[in-house]
Order: structure tokens, then sequence, then C-alpha cells
């Protein structure tokens, strides 16, 4: 027996196993399903947390962007000591952002959270001190990464903080082959299938592109970061800060 929130989308065999989207099957069980798939999920979620005490200014905004249903979100909302400041949080996908509210109102909290239905690309980045990309920028196309970056490093106040986590792609073929072969044991370990890993691994092909580490810090640094480090890294799965 299986709980209605137990992630089960690719258990049985698809004819033809279309591409990811963030739809109403996947909102259901997105919790199961990012903490079974995503090593280190629930640390790097406490650790947006943490920095928020630190890096969230007086007076400033400060958004989650590809929000999902939230917990970059409620983490900082729990984090931040800093007064008079609102959290803007952006998905593109209306299923998410529906239940995303949900969660939010669930909470209480000091700072005022407004949660967005739009495109990442198109928000208006101002006067902020702290902003997380939180397994987001590996969804949007390729050539407008730096572009995004660029947007979010001029929308951040001098000493602001941008959370980048990404699964990462290695130039080295023999690394890349062992970092993907631990996540999918880790998959395994946690009771995905082989049939499930494999038609995951396909939907996400064209819709989940890549990056080297590498690529990562040149971004940021050519977008103005005057400071970048890799702050987490298990296997293939990494978080990055970035400070303006
Ligand atoms: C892997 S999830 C992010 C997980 C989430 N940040 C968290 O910490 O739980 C990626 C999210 O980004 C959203 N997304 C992808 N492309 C987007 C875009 N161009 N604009 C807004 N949201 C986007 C998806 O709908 C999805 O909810």
């Amino acid at each position: 027996m299986h709980d209605s929130d137990t992630d089960l989308i690719y258990s049985q065999a698809h004819k033809q196993v279309k591409n990811f989207t963030f739809d109403a099957q996947v909102v259901e069980v997105f919790p199961d399903m990012i903490s079974r798939s995503v090593p280190g999920y629930n640390t790097i979620i406490d650790t947006i947390g943490r920095l928020s005490q630190h890096f969230v200014q007086e007076n400033s905004n400060i958004y989650d962007l590809g929000c999902s249903l939230g917990a970059a979100t409620l983490a900082m909302r729990k984090g931040i000591t800093a007064s008079n400041c609102k959290i803007i949080g952006v998905d593109n996908s209306s299923d998410m952002v529906k239940r995303c509210k949900m969660h939010v109102d669930a909470f209480k909290g000091n700072t005022p959270v407004n949660i967005i239905e739009g495109n990442i690309q198109d928000i208006k980045i101002e006067n902020a001190s702290m902003v997380v990309l939180n397994f987001t920028l590996q969804f949007i196309e390729k050539s407008q990464r730096q572009a995004l970056l660029n947007t979010i490093a001029k929308g951040l106040n001098p000493g602001g903080l941008l959370v980048l986590s990404e699964k990462i792609s290695s130039d080295d073929n023999v690394i890349d082959d062992v970092l993907i072969d631990l996540h999918h044991s880790f998959k395994r370990d946690n009771g995905y299938s082989e049939l499930e890993v494999a038609q995951k691994r396909s939907a996400l092909e064209k819709v989940m592109l890549t990056d080297s580490l590498e690529l990562h810090k040149e971004r940021l640094a050519q977008a103005g970061f005057g400071h970048a480090s890799l702050w987490f890294q298990c296997f293939n799965f990494t978080s990055l800060i970035a400070i303006k």
C-alpha cells in the first residue's frame, strides 16, 4: 500500500514517455518526489533558512524564483529576523501556484509573502537582499540563463545573496558517469525501480539541461557577483552562494 502522496508517476511502463511538466499530477506528489530524488534537498532548504537570517536586510525584498510549493519561501519566512521585508515567490505552473498559496497560508509568519504566477524571466527584481534559484535555472533555456543572472545581480542590493542550486554535469565523462550512477543508486535506495529511474530520466532529457560547475561560476562572475562559492555537493547535485 502507498499513500496518495507517494510518487508513482513512472512506476508503470508508459507507451511513450512525455516531456516532464510541473502539472497537477506532479503537484500531488511533489514533496515525496523531490525528497526521494534530490540528495541533500532538506539540508539545502534548512540552509536557505539559515542564510536568510544573515543576509536579509531591513526594508528589502526576497525572491524565491521557481518556488514550487514554497519550501524555500517558508524556510526563509521562519529564518528572517529583519523587519519590514517582503517575500515574492514566482512560478509559472498554475497548479504549483495554487497549492503553494495553500501551503503558505497554512503557516503563520511575520514577513508577508506574495506568490505570483509568472515567468521568472519577466519579473522585475528590485531592492533585493536575497534571491533563491533552487533547482530552477536548469529549466531555463541555456541561451537565456546569463540574462536572468544579470537581472538578478542588478536587482540585488550591495551585500545581497543569491542561492543557486543545480544538478550539474561534468565535462569529464568518467566522473560524470560515476556521479550519475551514484545518483541512480540513491534513487533506488529510496524505493524507485529501474523502470521509474529510466522513464523519469527520459522525461527530463529535453526539459532539464544541466551545465558544469565551472560554467555556473563563470556566469555568476560575468553577472557581477564579486564572491561565489560552492557550499554543498552530493553526487551531481550542488548549491552555490553568490554575493554582490
Ligand atoms: C525543481 S522545481 C523547484 C523546486 C523549488 N524551488 C523548491 O525548493 O522546492 C522547478 C520549479 O520551477 C518552475 N519553473 C520552471 N521554469 C520556470 C519559469 N520560466 N518561470 C517560473 N517558474 C518556472 C517549475 O514550475 C517548478 O515548480
